[in-house]
């Protein structure tokens, strides 16, 4: 989730701050800022690129030797100036930067509201802001220590760093959450959300860890526990290049957003999944749900990748809501005059927020009288500001044209959506609730588990890199994951390869099977198992080469698969988002051997805005 720079030392911070953010451009970002300070506050933020930013300091230039900059990817309120960081005091004595999601922002923002402060923007970083001044105010503390005891009240997700007129030869950091790391200089500090701002002045880092903070001054720096208790850190010396640091050190954006997945999941339940109490809260639905809970019947475009993960949504809705859904492409639904009525809903899904067709497809909803939500990643994207209501993904900035990160955020938030739903509807019991709102909760942890197996996956990569056709086949909730199976691999290997329901094998397409052609089951000891075994053993009894995904522990295919890669057990509709992690990764391997450019592939672009 965006960049964070920090400068104290001998130099000019505002250069400085602006070159090391433009460093971190590549994580994508909706706004940028700085704030440096000699005697005065100086705050210049504007919505855009660096280059904005920019050209307003070329205006008016900023002046001092301690300062930092940011680079927004919004979750709380619209990229726009206003939105932007830094966040200030209300007395301009301070200013901090925020990476990352103050969940209970809300809770403290009505506090601060009836303790009088006011607010000039939507975001979660300004209500923290005035947290740690209201904090100070109220104990006369340091800057320091008003951050140290505010952050102690604060939940959620967070890199920070501030900077305090009143002692300005000091940038204060905390991180929980969200990467941060210290460059140590000579006679000067960096603060970096990686190296890459600070990399041709230094290669010494401290890694700031989860609940610590520091105080770095001009002659040294402090690192301690949120609890106050003093930490001592070690001082690493980077061998990456700047490339590498950018990548986080994988040699793709593909397989970085692969890997981040345990953390972006996270992030798209943060705040929202509450397992002890049994309850799923969805602010940016709460203003429509009776409508949303009303709903004869629910309809879900998308495309693409964002398509797969509606599909996987029908199967979590209908079992756990009992709403019918459909689900379309929305290329299709605009063009064929779908028969609506006002009692239907239309969900739309995408990651960049500015496909056309699924634009197109919310207009089309919202010209028939439809209530339209849009599940989208990107904050302030054209539908996001179009559709009446929704729910943000948080997932971060998806680099890699080939969608991982996004698909299972969008399925995330889509088995929420269905929780919500049927506890509305009286179909699920708080207990229900309770029992997959853990099953959810679990999913982070179990996603590592089977990123931890990645070697296998690598080794079947090296086996079947050079098949020309792939068929994935699935049943139930994981038919969907066969497509985006499908999907992945074609659009960045070139290999041609399809998905099916496992059923519709011998419909057809148990005519293709010989043992050149690898089939991919998605086998997991659900509902449909027995049957899929069935086909498994129709395609193994005609020669044909069977990778299988199934549940840890599970033995039976063994002797009929070439590879089994075993998956945690989960819920039966929540298996989507365990099941899919295998595919991304041989998906990846493959192009990487086949020297496909994996992170652009030939022929695509990451957001389709044109037809
Ligand atoms: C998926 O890997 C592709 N990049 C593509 O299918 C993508 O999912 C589709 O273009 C939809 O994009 P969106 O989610 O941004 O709307
Ligand atoms: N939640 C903060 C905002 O929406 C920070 C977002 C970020 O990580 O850039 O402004």
């Amino acid at each position: 989730m965006c960049g964070i720079v920090g400068y104290i030392g001998p130099r000019e911070a505002g250069d400085l701050l602006v070159s090391g953010l433009r460093r971190l451009e590549y994580r994508g970002y909706d706004s940028a800022g700085v704030a440096v300070v000699n005697g005065a506050l100086d705050v210049r933020k504007k919505e855009g690129k660096v280059d904005e930013l920019a050209k307003l300091l070329d205006a008016r230039p900023v002046s001092g030797t301690v300062g930092v900059g940011h680079t927004r990817w919004a979750t709380h309120g619209p990229p726009n100036d206003v939105n932007a960081h830094p966040h200030e005091a209300s007395d301009g004595s301070f200013a901090i930067i925020h990476n990352g999601i103050i969940e209970n922002y809300g809770a403290i923002k009505k506090r601060l509201i009836e303790k009088g402060y006011t607010f000039e923007s939507e975001t979660d970083t300004e209500v923290l802001a005035h947290f740690i001044e209201d904090v100070q105010n109220e104990a006369d503390l340091s800057f320091p220590e008003a951050v140290r005891q505010a952050l102690t009240q604060v939940d959620g997700a967070y890199g920070i760093v501030g900077i305090s007129r009143d002692d300005p030869d000091m940038l204060v950091v905390a991180r929980n959450g969200s990467p941060l790391l210290l460059g140590i200089g000579d006679g000067e500090y960096f603060i970096g959300s990686d190296a890459s701002p600070f990399i041709e002045y230094t290669r010494n880092v401290v890694y700031l860890s989860d609940g610590e903070m520091a105080v770095v001054r001009r002659d040294g720096y402090k690192v301690f526990q949120i609890d106050g208790a003093p930490v001592s850190k070690e001082v690493h010396a980077l061998e990456w290049d700047l490339e590498e640091i950018e990548k986080g050190g994988y040699e793709h954006f593909m397989l970085k957003e692969i890997m981040e997945q345990p953390h972006s999941v996270a992030d798209a339940m943060r705040g929202r999944v509450h397992p002890q109490e049994g309850q799923i809260r969805l602010g940016g639905l709460q203003k429509v749900l009776p409508q949303l809970v009303e709903a004869e019947r629910i309809v879900i475009c998308a495309c693409g990748t964002s398509w797969h993960a509606g599909l996987a949504g029908e199967y979590l809705i209908e079992a756990l809501a009992r709403v019918p859904v459909e689900v379309e492409y929305a290329s299709e639904f605009r063009y064929r005059n779908p028969v609506l009525t006002e009692r239907d809903v239309v969900i739309v899904i995408s990651q960049s927020g500015e496909t056309a067709d699924t634009l197109a497809a919310v207009r089309q909803a919202q010209g028939a009288g439809c209530l339209a939500v849009g599940l989208v990643n990107a904050v302030g994207s054209t539908i996001a500001r179009e559709t009446d209501a929704g729910v943000y993904l948080h997932a971060g900035p998806e680099i890699g044209v080939a969608s991982t990160k996004a698909f299972t955020a969008q399925v995330a938030v889509l088995a929420q959506i269905a929780l919500l739903l049927g506890a509305e509807r009286g179909v699920l019991s708080q207990d229900e609730v309770r029992r997959h709102a853990e099953a959810l909760a679990a999913i982070p942890a179990q996603i590592q588990t089977v990123l931890d197996g990645e070697e296998q996956i690598r080794r079947m990569a090296r086996d079947y890199r050079y098949a020309s056709n792939f068929l994935y086949l699935g049943r139930g909730a994981n038919f969907p994951v066969a497509l985006e199976g499908a999907l992945k691999l074609k659009e960045i290997s070139y290999i041609h390869a399809e998905g099916y329901p496992a059923a519709e094998m011998k419909h057809g397409p148990i005519a293709l099977i010989d043992q050149f052609m690898p089939v991919v089951f998605i086998a997991t000891r659900d509902a449909t198992y027995e049957k899929v075994v069935s086909n498994i053993e129709e395609v193994a009894a005609r020669g044909g080469t069977v990778i299988a995904i199934t549940d840890e522990g599970n033995r039976d295919l063994d002797a009929l698969a070439e590879y089994v890669v075993e998956v945690p057990k989960t819920i039966d509709a929540l298996e989507p988002l365990l099941t899919v992690i295998p595919l991304q990764l041989l998906s990846y391997h493959i192009a990487v051997m086949r020297g496909a450019d994996v992170d652009q592939p030939r022929n695509l672009a990451k957001s389709v805005t044109v037809e």
